[in-house]
């Protein structure tokens, strides 16, 4: 069967270390725990597709490593296409050494490995898998060159095309925007984006507002505890959050894109999809690590 979603982006082994608090430069901080789990905002999205519904395949790099064997075989349980994913010699599988503290607050390190050796080409190889689909997610942590030409790709085959802007570290490439229904950074992107500091719903709403006016189809703001702003030419839409105890909020964002795309190829209204991957998102904050917090569709309540 076809997968009607395609991820394309990156896959990390995420080293997890649990402290009080974050520590600070220079400083050497006793920790809690520590686990290895599979993540990468790539590969955290295409599980999230999967386990929500939808049918998904990914094009991405592993390094030739215990950790490469690892991610892919993380996704190959969960009934992902993993034709895409191509195990690279000579190189090692991208990392994440990620921090989180007491209060669910993470900081991160990307290593890329394999990562940054996903070209244009590496995509193109698998076009019939582009074709194919209906819905093309990206994100940037895999080059810049890549990003742009499956996006390009994804516009000129017709499909929705998803741009997850994270980590985002300052403007997208002009050319970038015509190419993008739906954008979907969280406050820190939406202001790396912008130059907008956002704060609360109002200024999400102008940062939206600036990149409807760049070219981007539809943006949707992720705003953690505030919920999520859709913007549109049409005007605004605000989707509260649910209410949760949040334990560590690593992939929460990628639990909501993939639960947002699985909602829209089975034939969820854009809203109803919208809160279908806040549900799922919210669910992830209640558990630790990346991929192994992102909820089944059986979990969620109808
Ligand atoms: O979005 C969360 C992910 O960011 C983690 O799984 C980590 O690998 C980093 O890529």
């Amino acid at each position: 069967m076809n997968a009607k979603v395609v991820v394309v982006g990156s896959l990390n082994m995420d080293l997890v270390a649990r402290a009080q608090r974050l520590p600070r430069a220079g400083e050497t901080l006793p920790g809690e725990s520590f686990f290895t789990v599979p993540g990468g905002k790539g590969a955290n999205q295409a599980v999230a597709v999967a386990r929500l519904g939808g049918s998904v395949a990914m094009i991405g790099n592993v390094g030739d490593d215990d950790y490469g064997r690892q991610l892919h075989r993380a996704l190959y349980v969960e009934g992902i296409d993993c034709q895409g994913v191509i195990t690279c010699q000579g190189v090692s599988s991208g990392v994440a050494l990620i921090t989180v503290d007491a209060a669910s607050q993470n900081c991160i390190v990307i290593i890329p490995g394999g990562n940054g050796l996903l070209t244009p080409q590496s995509v193109q190889r698998f076009d019939a898998l582009l074709q194919a689909a209906e819905v093309i997610i990206c994100q940037l942590e895999v080059p810049t060159d890549t990003v742009a030409w499956t996006l390009a790709r994804g516009r000129e085959l017709g499909k929705q095309v998803i741009l997850n802007p994270a980590p985002a570290t300052g403007p997208l490439p002009a050319d970038w925007f015509a190419h993008i229904d739906y954008l979907t950074p969280n406050e820190s992107e939406a202001e790396a984006l912008t130059g907008v500091a956002v704060a609360d719903l109002d200024s999400a709403r102008r940062a939206g507002e600036r990149l409807l006016q760049l070219g981007a189809g539809k943006v949707i703001i992720t705003l953690g505890a505030q919920g999520a702003l859709l913007v549109t030419p049409e005007g605004h839409q605000h989707f509260p959050a649910p209410l949760v105890q949040p334990l560590d909020t690593t992939a929460a964002g990628d639990t909501f894109i993939g639960g947002f795309a699985a909602g829209l190829v089975r034939g969820l209204e854009e809203g109803e999809a919208i809160t279908f991957g806040q549900r799922a998102a919210a669910l992830s904050v209640t558990r630790a690590g990346a991929q192994p917090s992102i909820p089944y569709l059986a979990e969620l309540a109808p």
